[in-house]
């Protein structure tokens, strides 16, 4: 089977380290057989969730197209900043939401069970994000996701990329090829589709 890969960045700044980050992955997987699809959440955006909000007009329609994006691949790259040492908001309201749709053109779906999931930070920090994947690993995997052990974060994001965008890190070049190799791998025994 050819795995399906979608790659998705947790931040919508501009001059993002992690979209640059996401941008490197997405290489990566476009390079083997599987097939890379690169999302941007700045094409999805969500009001904060409300519990209200959603008894009144239901899970936004941008919440159920990711949730129908999900449910067409076989695993994920998210790619997430770290803040005050957890999840930014971004990405929490954004799995929220998706956590909440039950149904996709009329049919059940759990939109990140059976997902083989891989996560990725970037940061200027000396940490390189890696306690927002501790903390989104659990919630994740909460959610039915397999995430995978290999993991790459870009501590000091700032000097990490060339004018072109290539990471010039060569110790999170090799993390980030390791974990697509491995996510890809993953994917072919567990992937959703045939
Ligand atoms: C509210 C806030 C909290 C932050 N907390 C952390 C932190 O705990 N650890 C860290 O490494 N960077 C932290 N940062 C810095 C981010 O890593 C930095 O802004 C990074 O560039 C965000 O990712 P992006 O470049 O993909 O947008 C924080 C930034 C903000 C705005």
């Amino acid at each position: 089977m050819t795995p399906r890969i979608l790659i998705l960045p947790g931040s919508n700044r501009l001059a993002s380290y992690n979209r640059r980050l996401a941008a490197e992955a997405a290489r990566l997987v476009a390079a083997t057989d599987a097939v890379a699809t690169h999302l941007s959440l700045t094409d999805y955006p969500l009001p904060l969730y409300d519990a209200d909000f959603e008894d009144e007009h239901g899970v936004p329609e941008n919440a159920t197209l990711l949730a129908q994006h999900l449910t067409a691949q076989d695993g994920l790259i998210l790619v997430s900043p770290e803040y005050n040492t957890s999840i930014p908001p971004l990405v929490k309201n954004t799995i929220d939401w998706i956590s909440r749709v039950r149904k996709v053109q009329g049919r059940p779906v759990q939109p990140f069970r059976g997902l083989v999931v891989a996560l990725a930070s970037a940061s200027p920090g000396r940490l390189g994000g890696m306690r927002a994947l501790a903390a989104l690993r659990p919630v994740l995997m909460s959610l039915g996701a397999e995430v995978i052990t290999p993991q790459c974060s870009l501590a000091d994001a700032a000097h990490g990329f060339d004018e072109a965008g290539h990471l010039t890190d060569d110790h999170a070049r090799a993390a980030l090829e390791q974990m697509v190799e491995r996510l890809i791998d993953h994917c072919r025994v567990l992937g959703r589709h045939e």
